[in-house]
């Protein structure tokens, strides 16, 4: 690893550009990063992440129609006609296993979509964080976290996360030529890492998540290293690298 890993705020805070030829960890705690990860580890074939319904629908039509699912949510919610929303504790193995996952998200896919152009795609959260670290450690290319956010706005349960990798890579304290994107996010870990589902619960779409119906999400995608898969994007498909 070259340099400390910038942290982009939000999946709308770069230009394209800025990801080629990099090694890119996306997150999107809450929870298109951590339903993707479950999915995965629960034998899915492989996730197609797209930019909106159109795309979803459009991809379904050239596919046997056993081989997907239609996954995804808008605002949190299922998305109307399709098979899965975007609740990890949908994606079971008996649901999931050998399945194509065509997915929709508010904020999470558009971001995967955005980071495309990069020269390594892979995705995080806490459930997987060991195992990222790991993938992490044996590159040479730069690294950018790139957290997804909620509409353009900052997303605490993001941060966090990239806080966490940070620490895990690099330690507790970051060198003093580390971006500041870096230094917030490991500040942040910092001070919250300890109260870590208290204060995800306090989130902004931790509130939301939870007048939705899906409180439970939560503890759920803030359990730390549980999982070994780490989504890496092929040829636009995610696939579990373990
Ligand atoms: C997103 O992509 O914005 C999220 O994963 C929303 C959600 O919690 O369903």
């Amino acid at each position: 690893m070259s340099k400390t890993p910038d942290v982009f705020a939000t999946g709308r805070s770069f230009n394209e550009d800025e990801v080629k030829g990099k090694t890119v960890v996306v997150i999107d705690v809450l929870r298109a990063s951590s339903t993707i990860v479950t999915a995965l580890s629960n034998g899915a074939r492989g996730v197609i992440a797209v930019e909106d319904m159109g795309d979803a629908t459009r991809i379904a039509q050239n596919l046997d129609s056993s081989s997907y699912l239609l996954c995804g949510e808008q605002g949190g919610e299922k998305i109307e006609g399709f098979h899965l929303g975007n609740s990890p504790a949908e994606y079971a193995p008996e649901v999931v296993k050998g399945r194509t996952l065509i997915f929709n998200s508010t904020n999470g896919s558009p971001t995967l979509v955005r980071c495309s152009g990069a020269k390594e795609v892979i995705i995080g959260c806490f459930l997987n964080a060991g195992a990222v670290i790991d993938r992490l450690r044996e590159t040479e290319r730069e690294i950018l976290i790139v957290c997804s956010g909620w509409k353009s706005r900052l997303s605490f349960e993001d941060m966090l996360c990239a806080g966490y990798l940070l620490q895990q890579l690099i330690g507790a304290d970051l060198p003093d030529d580390a971006p500041d994107g870096a230094q917030l996010a490991s500040a942040l870990y910092k001070q919250y890492g300890k109260k870590l589902v208290k204060s995800v619960e306090r989130s902004n779409h931790g509130k939301r998540l939870a007048a939705l119906g899906y409180a439970t999400d939560i503890p759920y995608c803030c359990t730390l290293d549980t999982v070994s898969t780490v989504p890496v994007m092929q040829d636009g498909i995610f696939t579990a690298a373990r």
